[in-house]
């Protein structure tokens, strides 16, 4: 088995802890020796929720690198921002990413997924789709063919990313929202829960609506 530990108590987090033992439930003998939770800022609620799982609590990230022990990682936090830096710390302390997909996720063929990627239960990959590093694929999303997902790229649940489309590094999809074929996402660009994105984004756009058009949280003109 391979011992695991997964960074981040809040909700990604405990989805991600589903994503293993559902892996370990449907292998003849478990993949993922589940060590426990790290997080250096966990709310009151939600280490009663990793109780609730009985699913240790192993203390901050420092204390973490600190023990020594061995353990691949996967980081459960939803923003990208976060996930890169935590991914960083990590990897800068010699640790190595896991790769886990829910057995009722579908990957089609030559389709492939870098170390530290994510997918849920429910996700559809087409065929010839390359998803980067510390990717999240969230319950029920769903790529289409030839797509290009860079490192850090979040699919919130039930978002569609059409064929031939091009996430750059740290783009967030929101939940149910939609990405037209061919289009390209710049990089850190976020699009809103049930957007209908017809064009491509610049980079650090905020998009929304259908058709999705940039909006500025400030208000100011984009
Ligand atoms: C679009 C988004 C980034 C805007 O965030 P924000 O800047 O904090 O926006 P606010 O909540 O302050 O809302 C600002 C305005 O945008 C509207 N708005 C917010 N989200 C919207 C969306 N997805 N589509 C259309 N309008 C939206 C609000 O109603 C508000 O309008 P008003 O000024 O006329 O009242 C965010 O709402 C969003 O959709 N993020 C994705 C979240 C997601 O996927 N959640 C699921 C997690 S599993």
């Amino acid at each position: 088995m391979i011992s695991l530990i997964i960074i981040g108590a809040g909700g990604f987090g405990r989805e991600t802890l589903d994503v293993v033992r559902s892996l370990n439930r449907s292998s003849s003998s478990p993949v993922y020796d589940l060590l426990g939770v790290v997080d250096s800022q966990p709310s009151e609620a939600n280490l009663s929720r990793l109780d609730a799982l009985g699913v240790r609590f192993l203390g901050s990230e420092s204390d973490w690198i600190a023990s020594s022990r061995l353990a691949q990682y996967l980081v459960g936090v939803g923003s990208p921002k976060i996930r890169r830096q935590i991914a960083h710390r990590f990897d800068s302390a010699g640790y190595r990413a896991a790769t886990v997909v829910h057995p009722t996720a579908v990957v089609g063929s030559n389709s492939t997924l870098s170390a530290g990627s994510v997918v849920c239960a429910g996700a559809q990959i087409s065929t010839n789709v390359v998803i980067g590093a510390h990717a999240h694929i969230n319950p029920n999303a769903t790529v289409g063919h030839d797509a290009v997902l860079k490192d850090f790229v979040s699919l919130n649940p039930g978002s569609v990313v059409s064929g031939e489309v091009v996430c750059e590094t740290e783009v967030l999809v929101g939940a149910g929202a939609v990405v037209l074929q061919g289009l390209t996402l710049g990089a850190r660009s976020l699009v809103g829960a049930a957007a209908c994105v017809t064009r491509s984004l610049t980079a650090d756009t905020i998009a929304k609506g259908v058709p999705a058009r940039p909006y500025r949280p400030d208000g100011a003109p984009s």
